[in-house]
């Protein structure tokens, strides 16, 4: 594996911040049922639920719950009704199975974002809509997913077409605090490098090549020179790379996993085992002589990482991290979520456990039969 770091951001091509980008925003998931997928992420990832809607609230073709803790939040929606609205969400199903339909963006002018993001060259795909409590409009990403630019004038309503709910007290030990990155499949990299540099102002951050011998991926990182907005783009390298399997598996490219930001992984993990969601493997192995000398010196007690199963990675001499992979949470083998925590002046993705992690994902393609 080779990685190579730019410590200091390369020169924008296009200017600082063109979009007023303050974050992510949301994510928008088009799933066979909502219900169940609210349930899924109260009970295995410790969310709340935050907002509801469907026709009685004026949401068109869906039917939705928002749920979310900290500055997470995730959207699920179902195909409700007939109707164009109803109609794309069903085709999304169809060709995707579940899967992200929107990555949203939180900004200080929605109106601003949208015009200017498609005088940079995106593509509009939804007009501006504006209520007194929120303005939001969307472009066309990769594949089918979108990116809506999100305004949120004063607190008030999640969305138009939603209502908030009360969410109960937050008494959980699983703790996120926020998304940390996001990361997409694609079968072209660097054209959607190149989108984000010129249409977002993001900044080549950061590239990696990882070849373990069976499979193989590129990854180049995207950010926001404040850090809060982090997208690794992959693609495959080899035709029987985890990547490609997803480009087939999904019909194209999309989101392949989501890093939730914990500041206790420990905790966090060991509720989210004990309430059921499982991880992937990681081998007894990984926890042999090599770890010390890989990881340093850490604050976390080794034997109950191990017990965990929770994987560490070194940034730099100040920094690293602690992270675990989920499953494929949908039916079909696309999308995981990560766990992650930072310590020090961690900047990396975990590029040294990539190995690990593919070693994982490959035995259970070699159980799929696709190596
Ligand atoms: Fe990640």
């Amino acid at each position: 594996m080779s990685r190579t770091f730019f410590d200091k951001p390369v020169e924008r091509k296009t200017g600082v911040n063109p979009l007023g980008l303050k974050g992510f925003d949301h994510v928008e998931f088009w799933v066979d049922n909502a219900d169940q997928w609210r349930d899924f992420f109260v009970q295995k990832y410790g969310m709340v639920a935050r907002a509801y809607g469907d026709a009685s609230t004026g949401l068109a073709g869906r039917r939705a719950h928002v749920v979310g803790q900290g500055r997470v939040n995730f959207v699920v929606s179902e195909p409700q009704g007939s109707g164009p609205e109803a109609d794309a969400v069903r085709a999304h199903l169809e060709k995707h199975g579940c899967g992200v339909r929107d990555v949203a963006f939180r900004v200080q002018d929605a109106k601003r974002a949208f015009a200017e993001a498609q005088r940079r060259g995106a593509h509009g795909v939804r007009e501006l809509r504006e209520d007194a409590d929120t303005a939001n409009a969307a472009i066309a990403a990769y594949g089918d997913t979108l990116h809506t630019f999100v305004e949120r004038k004063r607190h008030g309503e999640f969305l138009p077409g939603f209502r908030n709910v009360a969410g109960g007290i937050d008494d959980r030990d699983i703790n996120f605090a926020m998304i940390d990155h996001i990361v997409a499949n694609v079968e072209r990299m660097d054209e959607w490098v190149t989108f984000y540099e010129q249409v977002f102002g993001l900044d080549l951050f950061m590239h990696f090549d990882i070849n373990t011998g069976r499979s193989a991926l590129m990854s180049k990182v995207v950010s926001s020179t404040d850090g809060w907005i982090k997208m690794p783009i992959n693609e495959p390298s080899s035709a029987n790379s985890q990547i490609q399997e997803f480009l087939d598996r999904y019909n194209g490219p999309g989101v392949q996993h989501i890093a939730l930001l914990t500041p206790n992984i420990i905790t966090t993990i060991g509720e989210m085992r004990r309430m059921g969601q499982e991880f992937l493997e990681v081998p007894d192995s990984y926890y042999d002589e090599n770890f010390e000398e890989r990881v340093g010196a850490i604050d976390e007690d080794k034997e109950e990482l191990r017990k965990l199963r929770i994987l560490v990675d070194r940034d730099n001499e100040t920094g690293y991290l602690l992270q675990l992979f989920t499953q494929c949470v949908f039916t079909r083998p696309t999308l995981f979520f990560e766990v992650i925590q930072r310590k020090g002046k961690s900047i990396g993705f975990g590029e040294g456990n990539f190995r690990a992690l593919f070693e994982a994902i490959e035995r259970e393609q070699a159980r799929r039969g696709t190596l």
